[in-house]
């Protein structure tokens, strides 16, 4: 994809499966690649794919400030940005207080930090590209998914702003929206309630035209897309990777 060679992108939540998938991606194409996430890197992911690793929580201001100048002067001025680390916390209307502050600490205030002491990079090189990883679940309401769902609707009103403040300076603001995405955490989710994995990927499977859950490699090759110059007169757009999902 054009534009993709020597750029600086930063991927956080870099070491779940649809960051780490989009990082692979974009290392792939030529940029040099920053994973953020707060887990330890204890697989050595990053390095597998030449990339480089900061243990940081996106929602700690003072520690966001400190990794973005590292980057900056480690490796250069980041620009591209993807913003996929979340926090996953499902509750309808008996969210508690502490569960809404926990959610939005990393999905909206988190990315939201992230972007601002990234954003002042991209204005010094004068291009840019920032995805947010929303959802389908940034569309519509589920039940009991209220926590989760209102912030997949934040990051989607968050690129749209975004977009508006950022394009005199070159920056494109896109979100990305998958469907069911096979990964280690819907893996985990089965096994944690003790659901069967086959059953609930039959299940699940059945939501979306294309009759399957999406892989992560086609979540990432939709950012690598977004990130590059392919995408040069896309902002303030959704761009879903649902198989159909919605459509329905
Ligand atoms: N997997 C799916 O089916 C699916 C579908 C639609 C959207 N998404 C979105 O894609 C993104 C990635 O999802 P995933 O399935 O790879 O999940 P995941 O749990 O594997 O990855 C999320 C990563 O974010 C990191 N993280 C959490 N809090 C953080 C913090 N405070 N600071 C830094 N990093 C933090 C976690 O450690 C984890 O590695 C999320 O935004 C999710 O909402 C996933």
């Amino acid at each position: 994809m054009k534009g993709l060679k020597n750029q600086i992108a930063v991927v956080t939540g870099g070491l779940g499966d649809l960051g780490f998938a989009i990082a692979s991606r974009l290392s792939e194409e030529g940029c040099s690649v920053v994973l953020l996430d707060v887990a330890p890197d204890t697989e050595a992911k990053a390095s597998s794919i030449g990339a480089r690793y900061w243990q940081v929580d996106i929602s700690n201001e003072g520690a966001v400030t400190a990794v973005c100048a590292a980057i900056a002067e480690e490796l250069g001025k980041v620009s591209i940005l993807v913003n996929a680390a979340a926090c996953f916390i499902f509750k309808g209307v008996d969210a508690s207080a502490e569960d809404w502050e926990r959610i939005n600490a990393v999905n909206i205030c988190g990315t939201s930090l992230i972007t601002k002491y990234i954003v002042p990079q991209m204005q010094e090189i004068g291009k840019g590209s920032i995805i947010n990883i929303s959802s389908v679940s940034g569309f519509i309401g589920q039940a009991n998914f209220a926590t989760y769902n209102a912030t997949k609707f934040a990051l989607r009103g968050l690129a749209k702003c975004w977009a508006q403040d950022l394009a005199p300076f070159g920056i494109r603001v896109n979100t990305l929206c998958p469907g069911y995405i096979y990964t280690r955490a819907f893996i985990d989710s089965c096994e944690k309630l003790g659901l069967d994995i086959e059953a609930e990927d039959r299940r699940a499977a059945a939501m979306h035209l294309l009759g399957r859950q999406g892989r992560p490699e086609e979540v990432a090759a939709a950012a690598a897309f977004l990130a590059s110059d392919d995408a040069s007169f896309i902002t303030g757009s959704d761009l879903l990777v649902d198989g159909g999902y919605l459509a329905k």
